[in-house]
């Protein structure tokens, strides 16, 4: 049994090696959707299932994809039925849906671990923090080019818990915020322009 696994997980490997060295692969199109959503969408939609903003379906799918296409560009028809699936899923649930990917085991994102959480024009990224318990946190952001980014730290609630421009570069930036609500919390980055290498770490 054992034998068979560590087998298995030798002709795996260099399967795993593929799809991690292309981002194409790794980041599939239901991850970006959610990517897409808490990044963009969420900055106006976050107060749907409160009521706020009752979500109007009498609008055709193509009013909804040039809804969509003013915000995220152009977008094939299952990526826009994926988005309008995740607006249903939001009145009911009234939680941001988190983007399915793993914490690392070290806790630091690189190049490759934010891949799949960078949307394609590289002006968005949203970045799971974790489930974090009341206090104060911090988390630290390296790239090369130094670059003005705002950056949110996001409750899966929807809380704003810190939202600020920082210029991120290679001395590296470390942000803190306050947690009262223990929950899963997220980090909203925007660039201006396309947002180089980044590195966050705790
Ligand atoms: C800058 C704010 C803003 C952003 C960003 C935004 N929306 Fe909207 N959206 C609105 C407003 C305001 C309405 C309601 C008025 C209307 O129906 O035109 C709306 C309406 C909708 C509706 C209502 C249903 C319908 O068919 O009328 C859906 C679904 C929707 N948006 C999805 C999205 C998605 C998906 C994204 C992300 C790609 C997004 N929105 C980004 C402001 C925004």
């Amino acid at each position: 049994m054992l034998v068979g696994r560590k087998a298995l997980l030798k002709a795996l490997t260099p399967l795993l090696a593929l799809v991690m060295a292309s981002p194409a692969l790794a980041q599939d199109a239901a991850t970006t959707a959610i990517v897409m959503f808490d990044s963009v969408c969420l900055t106006c939609h976050e107060g749907e299932c409160s009521g706020r903003m009752a979500l109007r379906t009498e609008r055709g799918s193509e009013g909804l994809a040039g809804h969509v296409a003013g915000y995220v560009g152009r977008q094939d028809e299952v990526m826009v039925s994926r988005l309008k699936g995740l607006m249903s899923q939001l009145k009911t649930e009234c939680r941001l849906p988190p983007p399915p990917v793993a914490l690392p085991a070290d806790g630091i994102w690189d190049g490759a671990s934010l891949a799949p959480l960078t949307l394609a024009d590289r002006q968005r990224l949203f970045v799971p923090l974790g489930p974090l318990n009341p206090g104060t946190h911090s988390t630290s952001l390296r790239q090369d080019e130094p670059q003005r980014l705002r950056l949110q730290v996001v409750a899966d609630s929807f809380d704003i818990v810190f939202d600020q421009d920082s210029t991120v570069g290679p001395t590296g930036t470390r942000i803190h915020w306050q947690v009262e609500e223990p929950g899963q919390y997220f980090l909203r980055i925007i660039g201006r322009r396309p947002v180089g290498t980044l590195r966050i770490s705790p």
